[in-house]
């Protein structure tokens, strides 16, 4: 017999599953680095703005278009679109939904597989210690060539892998309430303590090179010049999106399990402001501050520059390696990392689980095997071939969210309608959603989006066609046969339920 859709327990367990999902490497690296690229304090104000005129409307969005197919038994977009628009290309329009998170789950599994690695490695004093009374350069050295051998991948890396792998499956045989959201009651509030604890011992970093107060001074300086740059607007966007996991899937797929009539107006913004309570406070707090410390400022922004990853893996190992405890330290922060990723990474396999689940009355246990095993083998090509991760991540991470979203907010709001959408939204809430909110998802949202698509595509796009190898062909290759094969079983699934409605 076809199990029964599952549902949250709790609304403190949906909560915490929701911040979960979008608390993860993002807050914690991306969100630095972004911001001290992008005109430090004088970031927040377009991301304010993205936050107010998108990211808001967007999380309600997502939330009531999941709980609307969850209560038909359907939790993603291919049979939830088709509810909401009677047009035979809508399922279609909806494999996005599948192969967005598919592919960023292929990657983001991995990477967060180095965080348990390096988790490990610090707490058992595993990683360099060089002599600090080296110069600069050469004492990060051994910092990035331990990273590059890691990386290569190594074995070791590869048995992370598997663990990490291993984790996810266990999570997530069992199911909704008993895996996700036991683990994220377990895994959110252990991580805003491992968070609170590090930040307080940055803030004490002091170095004849600088002090993490003069980190915090760097990171928030705002440089309002680079206002007027669209870069640093396109920036904001994104970082947005990603940081709240919009446009991805993920949250549609978990707002397909809240009960029928549960508020949605309070519990997304509950969400939603425990990410950036994570983000803003914590993830401003630490990673840029500690670099600062460290190598002060100057030579601080070479190292924001320098990428996230760098940051992470090579720079802060570097400044707690020299710091008493720094074992211990280095460790609180790579576990803070993995228990981030760890909520994000079961986040992003649940569309296609669900999928299975829903559309092929496969059960639990068989559709996250064939999920997993699935992802094991596309995971590959991202391990072995770094240009092919940013390929995957530049494609399935950045540019067709936006398209995504976009595409949600006019079936829902234009296709659907506008009142029955705003309806939806508000079905259940504690508290309406403001009205001003109706107009800015009817006309400012999706203009909005149109005009980030539109910049995109005439300034990035022609660079990243332009700028082709081997491994990035791959990538390509890879993403059009799994796009091609999600069409294909989304056009199975349609057959098969046509040809049951006739019976
Ligand atoms: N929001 C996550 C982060 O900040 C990334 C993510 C995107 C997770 C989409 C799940 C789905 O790291
Ligand atoms: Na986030």
């Amino acid at each position: 017999a076809p199990e029964i859709r599952e549902q949250w327990n709790t609304k403190l367990g949906l909560i915490l599953a929701m911040a979960g999902n979008a608390v993860g490497l993002g807050n914690f690296l991306r969100f630095p680095t972004q911001a001290a690229e992008n005109g430090g304090g004088a970031f927040m104000i377009p991301y304010m703005i993205a936050m107010l005129i998108i990211a808001i409307p967007l999380m309600w969005t997502e939330w009531a278009i999941g709980r609307y197919g969850g209560a038909r038994n359907h939790g993603t977009t291919p049979a939830i679109f088709k509810l909401f628009w009677k047009h035979p290309i809508a399922k279609y329009i909806g494999v996005l939904g599948l192969f967005i998170p598919f592919v960023v789950l292929c990657y983001y599994i991995y990477i967060e597989s180095w965080t348990l690695g390096y988790a490990i490695f610090s707490l058992f004093g595993m990683l360099p210690h060089p002599d600090p009374s080296l110069p600069q350069d050469q004492y990060l050295k051994p910092f990035s060539e331990f990273l590059q051998n890691y990386t290569k991948p190594s074995v070791v890396a590869y048995i992370f892998f598997l663990i990490t792998v291993a984790f996810n499956a266990y999570i997530l045989y069992r199911g909704i309430s008993g895996g996700i959201e036991k683990f994220a009651k377990i895994a959110m509030p252990t991580l805003f303590i491992l968070a609170f604890i590090l930040m307080v011992r940055v803030i004490l970093i002091e170095t004849p090179n600088g002090t993490a107060v003069q980190g915090l001074d760097f990171l928030w300086h705002p440089d309002f010049s680079q206002l007027s740059n669209p870069k640093v607007w396109l920036a904001a966007a994104g970082q947005v999106f990603f940081t709240l996991s919009l446009g991805f899937g993920a949250i549609i797929t978990y707002a397909s399990y809240i009960k029928k009539d549960d508020d949605i107006v309070a519990s997304g913004l509950s969400a939603a402001s425990l990410n950036e309570l994570a983000e803003v406070i914590l993830g401003g707090s630490i990673a840029i501050p500690a670099a600062v410390a460290f190598f002060g400022v100057v030579n601080a922004q070479a190292v924001a520059e320098s990428g996230a990853f760098n940051l992470a893996f090579v720079s802060l190992p570097a400044i707690f390696s020299n710091l008493t405890g720094g074992n211990v330290i280095g460790f609180i922060w790579f576990f803070l990392l993995f228990f981030a990723g760890a909520t994000s990474s079961v986040a992003i396999s649940v569309p296609i689980v669900a999928f299975l689940q829903d559309e092929f009355k496969l059960s639990r246990k068989t559709a996250v095997t064939a999920t997993l095993i699935f992802m094991f083998l596309v995971a590959q090509v991202p391990i072995f071939m770094p240009r092919a991760l940013d390929e995957m991540d530049f494609w399935a991470g950045t540019l067709l969210v936006v398209l995504f979203a976009l595409l949600e907010v006019v079936i829902f709001f234009w296709l659907f309608g506008a009142k029955k959408a705003w309806e939806e939204i508000n079905r259940g809430s504690l508290f309406r959603a403001p009205r001003f909110y109706f107009y800015v998802l009817r006309y400012v949202t999706p203009l909005v989006l149109f005009a980030i698509l539109a910049t995109w595509s005439v300034t990035i796009l022609p660079k990243v066609l332009l700028t082709a190898d081997l491994q990035v062909w791959i990538a390509r290759f890879v993403m059009v046969f799994i796009f091609a094969l999600l069409l294909f079983m989304v056009y199975l699934a349609d057959k098969r339920k046509t040809v049951e409605e006739m019976k």
